[in-house]
């Protein structure tokens, strides 16, 4: 069984229909679906993870934007193009590493900017459309990530992952997950180590949880597990999503990836970034420009609720680390795989002059 529904739609028209999630906060125990009305509400959707993973905050932010502006259905076009503005600026604001963010912030503002004489109302209705466009596209890219990727994995008996890439993190089957997917309907005998991905635990409450509901075989190991997994040579690659690609390469992701990536290097395991043209930031040459999330500390010292550490204890909590290009064997995107991974070949691929 896959999710019931997927993790980020639509549901109702453009002037009184909402987001709709699945609180992803709550899972693996319990599997809740909530209304997002207000940009407010997406905001705290997007800031608190109950939707999460770079292609599905795209997604979200798309359709936070005409829950945002729907209050303004009805106001002249300059109330609504103010109202639009902020509403963008705000949701911006919600998580800084994924670039996905911002790229579908960018796209609904640019559709905006190009039709200045298009009544609110009927700009409304505009919006939803590239929205839902942008959902669509996210579920036709996770399709050829997969089809792109799974030559890669074809000959691999155990494969490692870090994070949540599934369909959880998508509009569609997902990135690096949807991959595994592939090889796991062609080899069902593929074994998948989910490294539990902590201080969130994404790792073991939703790739644990969608691996198995997709009746492939799972097994969760705590993140200081993988290199010794490795060392025992239980898997042939690592594969991994992306938050945000720089032009060279250099792939942020959830923290950990950058340990995974010498770990791999270090046993001559290849090692693979999955993601979609939108996950690029062809803006900044290296990894060293990608804004790395810090988050709250309780992350560390209380986890889901328990205190582990001290009063007081002091903690530094990044979200994100970057691997670098020289550690990523290829990068798999839906316009094809990218190998060697330099600036030349991303380029290539992204502009369809690569293959
Ligand atoms: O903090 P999260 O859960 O949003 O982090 C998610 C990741 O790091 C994923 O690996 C990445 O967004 C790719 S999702 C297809």
């Amino acid at each position: 069984m896959n999710n019931p529904r997927p993790a980020v739609s639509w549901v109702g028209d453009a002037p009184s229909g909402a987001l709709q999630l699945i609180d992803q906060t709550l899972l693996p125990v319990e599997y809740r679906e909530i209304r997002c009305a207000t940009a407010e509400v997406v905001w705290e959707a997007i800031k608190s993870l109950r939707v999460r993973g770079a292609p599905a905050i795209g997604v979200a932010a798309a359709y936070g934007v005409v829950v945002g502006c729907q209050p303004v259905a009805q106001s002249t076009r300059a109330d609504f193009n103010a109202k639009l503005d902020s509403v963008v600026q705000y949701l911006a604001g919600s998580r800084p590493t994924a670039v996905n963010l911002f790229w579908g912030l960018d796209r609904m503002r640019r559709v905006a900017d190009a039709s200045p004489s298009l009544g609110s109302a009927e700009m409304l209705d505009r919006l939803l459309e590239e929205a839902k466009a942008i959902e669509l596209e996210d579920r036709e890219m996770c399709a050829s990530i997969a089809r792109h990727g799974l030559p890669l994995l074809s000959e691999c008996k155990g494969v490692l992952t870090h994070c949540n890439t599934g369909g959880l993190a998508t509009a569609g089957d997902g990135t690096a997950l949807a991959v595994i997917f592939a090889a796991a309907r062609q080899n069902p005998e593929l074994q998948v180590y989910a490294d539990e991905t902590r201080p969130l635990l994404q790792g073991a409450r939703l790739t644990a949880w969608e691996l198995m509901q997709r009746g492939v075989s799972a097994t969760l190991i705590c993140d200081s597990m993988a290199g010794w997994v490795m060392h025992e040579g239980r898997v042939q690659a690592v594969i991994v999503g992306a938050d945000r690609i720089a032009a060279n390469g250099d792939s942020a992701n959830k923290i950990g990836t950058y340990s995974l990536s010498i770990l791999a290097k270090a046993h001559n395991i290849p090692f693979y970034v999955a993601a979609p043209s939108s996950t690029f930031d062809l803006t900044i040459e290296s990894g060293k420009e990608i804004p790395i999330e810090e988050r709250a500390s309780a992350e560390i010292t209380h986890a889901f609720g328990k205190q582990t550490a001290p009063d007081q204890c002091m903690t530094y909590n990044p979200a994100f680390d970057v691997a670098p290009a020289t550690h990523i064997t290829a990068l798999i995107t839906e316009k094809g795989v990218i190998q060697p991974v330099t600036k030349e070949r991303i380029h290539a691929v992204l502009t369809g002059n690569g293959q």
